[in-house]
């Protein structure tokens, strides 16, 4: 029996790990602790939220002694801690919101484990805090092939039409950290944090590092779900400077799996870099969405590239993200699933039909939700 507490499991990928831990180990209790900011959304997990081994916590990571008397009370065995502000335009406004939570919140999630299992009698043994980062702790790579070059990589989940690395540099776990922005800066501390840890005191650590997450229940001021509800009522789509900004695109299921699978058979102290070497430019993955949108709300494909409007670029804006996964794949033999063509069809199809879901969140009433089916448990 493993207690295991996932923070930000009211968020997009929490709320998937949350569901794969739920379903998939029904002898393990899953506490999911959240402090329903903005993105904090339980409707995400209206489909495993009376089943017996999940329990919510309503609780900010910063709440030191909140955290610790969870723990003792539950006996906690381990922590996946995604709990964050995850949004790079909203550090650039607010930098204060992204050191508390992010580097403060993470410090308290480390020091309460550190306490609470110091004082089990077998203290690390079993034990595990594992810590979602993020590729943009590295920095930006070159742009050196703006046309594209075929990687050095091959995997089952990149694109069929589209397989191309912008330069020949990638992100590699021994890579120093240059982040940019103010919330790459406050990830990139809250992974020297959990190191620190490590390094100090023994406690029984594992980063990773991933690239770009899409699929379902992805709030709505990211690209693709912004970008999606967007082209279905024909608004504007803001793209930053010229839209030439590669990211690597990952499934977000498939984050998840890896998740399990580091969480599982991980090595201690080790850090495992997780992206789905697939690399686009915004501007093509827009046009991709365009069409998709466009063929399944049987509109004429494309009529909507006159949506394209391009605004002042992001300040410090990236300018290319590409994860090199093969210790991953290597070590633990982890590889992305979904082809893209299948993920973003998946993806783009899921927000048509979960219109409900999309309007609950830009109204703003999921924000009841937890009065409504929580507050009187
Ligand atoms: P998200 O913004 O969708 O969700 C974050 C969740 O954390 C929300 O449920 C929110 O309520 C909760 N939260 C925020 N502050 C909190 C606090 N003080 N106490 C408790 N809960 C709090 O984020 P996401 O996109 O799902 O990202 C999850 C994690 O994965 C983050 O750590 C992020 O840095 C990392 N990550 C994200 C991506 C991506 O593409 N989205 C890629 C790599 C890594
Ligand atoms: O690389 C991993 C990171 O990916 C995560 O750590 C972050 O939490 C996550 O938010 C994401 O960061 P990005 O800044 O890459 O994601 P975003 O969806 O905000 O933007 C993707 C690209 O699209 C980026 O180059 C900026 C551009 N963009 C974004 C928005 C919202 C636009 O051109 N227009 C937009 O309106």
């Amino acid at each position: 029996m493993h207690t295991i507490i996932i923070t930000g499991g009211a968020g997009f990928i929490g709320s998937h790990v949350v569901r794969l831990f739920v379903k998939k180990y029904p002898d393990y209790h899953i506490i999911n602790l959240d402090k329903l900011t903005y993105a904090g959304n339980l409707a995400n997990l209206k489909d495993i939220e009376n089943k017996p081994n999940y329990e919510f916590a309503k609780m900010d990571i910063c709440d030191f002694e909140g955290i610790m008397k969870l723990m003792q009370d539950k006996h906690v065995d381990g922590i996946i801690h995604l709990a964050a502000e995850s949004h790079v335009d909203r550090s650039i406004k607010d930098p204060f919101t992204f050191a508390q939570t992010n580097v403060m919140g993470t410090l308290s999630l480390l020091q309460a484990a550190k306490i609470y299992w110091e004082s089990l009698p077998e203290k690390f043994e079993g034990k595990r805090f594992y810590h979602i980062s993020t590729d943009e702790v590295y920095g930006a790579l070159e742009m050196t092939h703006p046309e594209g070059i075929t990687p050095p990589f091959t995997t089952t989940a990149s694109s069929e039409n589209h397989h191309l690395a912008y330069g020949e540099r990638f992100f590699t776990e021994d890579l120093k950290y240059q982040p940019h922005s103010p919330y790459s800066a406050a990830k990139a501390s809250s992974d020297h944090f959990v190191r620190a840890y490590h390094d100090t005191y023994g406690m029984p650590t594992i980063v990773t590092n991933c690239s770009n997450n899409y699929g379902p229940y992805q709030f709505p001021e990211k690209l693709i779900p912004l970008f999606i509800n967007n082209i279905r009522h024909r608004k504007p789509l803001p793209v930053y400077g010229k839209g030439e900004n590669v990211r690597d695109w990952l499934y977000v299921e498939d984050h998840a799996r890896a998740i399990d699978l580091i969480f599982h058979k991980g090595k201690l102290a080790e850090t495992y870099n997780i992206g789905g070497f697939n690399e686009w430019k915004n501007i093509d993955i827009i046009k991709v969405l365009i069409h998709t949108v466009d063929r399944l709300l049987g509109r004429t494909e494309g009529e909507d590239m006159n949506l394209i409007t391009y605004v002042t670029d992001r300040a410090g804006h990236d300018l290319r993200y590409a994860i090199d996964s093969t210790k991953l794949q290597r070590e633990l033999g982890w590889e992305p699933s979904l082809q893209f063509e299948e993920g973003i069809e998946k993806t783009v199809r899921w927000y048509l039909d979960n219109q409900a879901w999309m309007d609950n969140v830009t109204s703003g009433d999921y924000q009841h939700y937890y009065e409504e089916m929580y507050a009187h448990r």
